[in-house]
């Protein structure tokens, strides 16, 4: 195996979500830099290139921060432009999977709520990451294109782990637009599909234990030969 491929397979493997990160510790801009260089070479249909990406950091993520909390405390009504999915069948079966492991590592009950909005509560302080990007696309873009963001997304995760800089992708941050992009002068003929989370893990962090494992082949491959 070369050493490229083994260096793309460990990526890949090794790779996990990070659910907190060591607030004072930056990214430097050259590592950031080269991450979001390679992310530019993700492939988009008819090479469109239709990611764009609004990173906050420092004081504008600790105000952009601060009026997320306070809108998930004071029970204001999230203003989502985009259906969030609810999943049923085996997607509910894996959903569930996926929630026991972490709310498990983080010594949840089922039943503590107040543990349940703590770890909710957990997104919008970006999981103490210094730095969160908003990923967004033309309103009038449809699934295709949300396609091709999505690609640019695992691209630059990829390139920031392989840089030991640990993400969060997060679409808990579509469910308040509004704020979002009053804060970071995000225009209105854009969709948020995401945040991502980054920054150095903090490994102390219980939620940081959680491993999701994947389903076979069998489940997700049809072959027709
Ligand atoms: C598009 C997208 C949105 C996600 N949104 C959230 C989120 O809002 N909050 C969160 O804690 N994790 C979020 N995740 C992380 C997933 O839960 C995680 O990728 C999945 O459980 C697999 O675990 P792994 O990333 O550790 O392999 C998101 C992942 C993706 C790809």
């Amino acid at each position: 195996m070369s050493d490229a491929v083994f260096n793309l397979d460990q990526t890949i493997q090794t790779r996990r979500s990070v659910r907190g990160f060591f607030s004072d510790r930056p990214v430097p801009p050259d590592v950031l830099h080269e991450a979001l260089d390679l992310a530019r070479w993700s492939p988009s249909n008819c090479n469109v290139q239709p990611w764009e990406v609004f990173i906050a950091s420092g004081k504008t993520r600790d105000q952009l921060r601060d009026a997320l909390k306070n809108a998930v405390l004071s029970g204001q009504a999230p203003d989502p432009t985009t259906p969030i999915d609810t999943f049923d069948g085996e997607h509910r079966r894996r959903q569930i999977a996926c929630a026991v492991e972490m709310y498990g590592k983080m010594g949840i009950a089922r039943d503590d709520s107040t543990g349940r909005l703590r770890a909710h509560l957990r997104n919008f302080e970006f999981f103490d990451a210094p730095h969160i990007a908003v990923v967004c696309m033309k309103k009038s873009f449809g699934i295709g294109v949300a396609l091709d963001v999505g690609m640019w997304v695992q691209t630059l995760m990829l390139a920031l782990w392989a840089r030991g800089v640990g993400c969060c992708a997060q679409a808990s941050l579509r469910l308040y637009p509004t704020i979002i992009k009053e804060r970071l002068g995000i225009g209105d003929d854009l969709e948020i599909l995401c945040g991502i989370s980054f920054g150095y893990e903090d490994p102390s962090v219980p939620a940081n234990q959680a491993r999701q494992p994947r389903e076979p082949l069998s489940a997700q491959i049809h072959f027709r030969d």
